[in-house]
């Protein structure tokens, strides 16, 4: 098998649908850890005042201390903020506070720039930033937007839900004309897939031609695994390493890392492969009924690229919850 590794320049990936629950947060915490997998310099920034992928990796969002909120306010400086997780990314957590943000953001000049600044002077310590898009157009995607290289749209294959995808593309084109010309879409990235159904293929269809994007490969399978993960305080890379999911992540990774191999066929027979992968499947679904796990479902226990964490950049103490149950910190 040939491997070959391009050049890897600091790029910051924005992970965007203002559609809720399509796997924003899931492909941000599965990516970082997988991109750290491969020994990459990984910063996750939290842009969403739900919190959840600072609760996913861990922290308590009511127990943080300093928060990304305070960044973009230019309160403080992102160095500060960045608190270190176990699944070996850095994070630049985000809290509740920051819903109380875009109010005040909107009354500023050069607003839709606040986070690509606050990034600048930290951007080199990594060689990808992720940013966690809330599921809205407001001011916090576009400064996420802002401040990206790239662009990867999850996209649930279902009926619809390519309606939000035409209204994403022109605020990346508005965002390109006015604050970041170097904006590029990566691509569509299938999530919560069905590959049971010929209706998820056709949906990845109709909207790869109908917005001329990108389709990126393979889809992420729906799984039961992935419901599980956040309540652990780690992604599904480490509570199952080894099931179909955290594979697809890893696929994504190295593709994001430049990192091609001589395994990977054309993208027609790897959806048609999947497809016959999670015919093999019992019934999952979201209600999380599950009917047992298939041999690549099985967890493999946490995986050996155990990290240890770097000490935090800033001086932001960790804010560690217990595994599935949030508990405020003691300080
Ligand atoms: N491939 C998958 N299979 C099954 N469940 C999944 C998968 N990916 C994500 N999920 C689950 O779907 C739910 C929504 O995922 P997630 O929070 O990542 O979406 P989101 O787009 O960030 O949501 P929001 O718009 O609210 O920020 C979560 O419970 C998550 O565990
Ligand atoms: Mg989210």
């Amino acid at each position: 098998m040939t491997v070959a590794t391009l050049s890897v320049v600091p790029r910051v990936l924005a992970v965007a649908n203002q559609k809720g629950g399509v796997a924003k947060t899931t492909s941000v915490a599965s990516l970082g850890a997988a991109l750290t997998e491969l020994g990459r310099r990984v910063l996750l920034v939290d842009l969403d005042p739900q919190a959840c992928l600072t609760f996913s990796l861990g922290l308590d969002p009511e127990a943080v201390e300093l928060s990304v909120h305070d960044v973009l306010l230019g309160r403080l400086s992102a160095g500060l903020v960045v608190l270190p997780t176990a699944d070996g990314s850095d994070l630049l957590p985000a809290t509740i506070e920051l819903a109380g943000c875009e109010a005040v953001l909107l009354s500023r000049t050069g607003r839709e720039h606040a986070l690509r600044l606050a990034l600048a002077e930290i951007v080199d310590d990594y060689d990808f930033v992720l940013i966690d898009c809330p599921p809205s157009l407001g001011v916090l995607t576009i400064n996420g937007l802002t401040a990206a290289d790239e662009v990867v749209i999850p996209l649930q294959c279902e009926t619809l839900s390519h309606r939000g995808v035409g209204q994403l593309l022109d605020t990346v084109h508005d965002v390109r004309r006015l604050t970041n010309p170097r904006l590029q879409v990566r691509g569509v990235l299938p999530t919560l897939f069905d590959g049971r159904t010929a209706h998820s293929r056709a949906v990845l269809a109709d909207v790869a031609a109908r917005y001329q994007v990108k389709v990126l490969e393979p889809p992420v399978a729906r799984s039961v695994r992935f419901a599980e993960a956040p309540g652990t305080g780690r992604s599904i890379l480490t509570t199952a390493g080894r099931s179909k999911g955290a594979q697809a992540y890893r696929e994504h990774a190295r593709a994001i890392a430049g990192i091609t191999s001589g395994r990977s066929p054309n993208g027609r027979a790897r959806l048609d492969d999947l497809a016959l992968a999670a015919d093999d499947l019992p019934d999952l679904d979201l209600a999380g009924i599950e009917a047992g796990p298939t041999a690549d479902d099985i967890d493999a226990g946490p995986l050996a690229n155990e990290r240890v964490p770097r000490e935090p950049v800033g001086a932001a103490r960790a804010t560690r919850r217990e595994p599935a149950a949030l508990t405020r910190a003691v300080r």
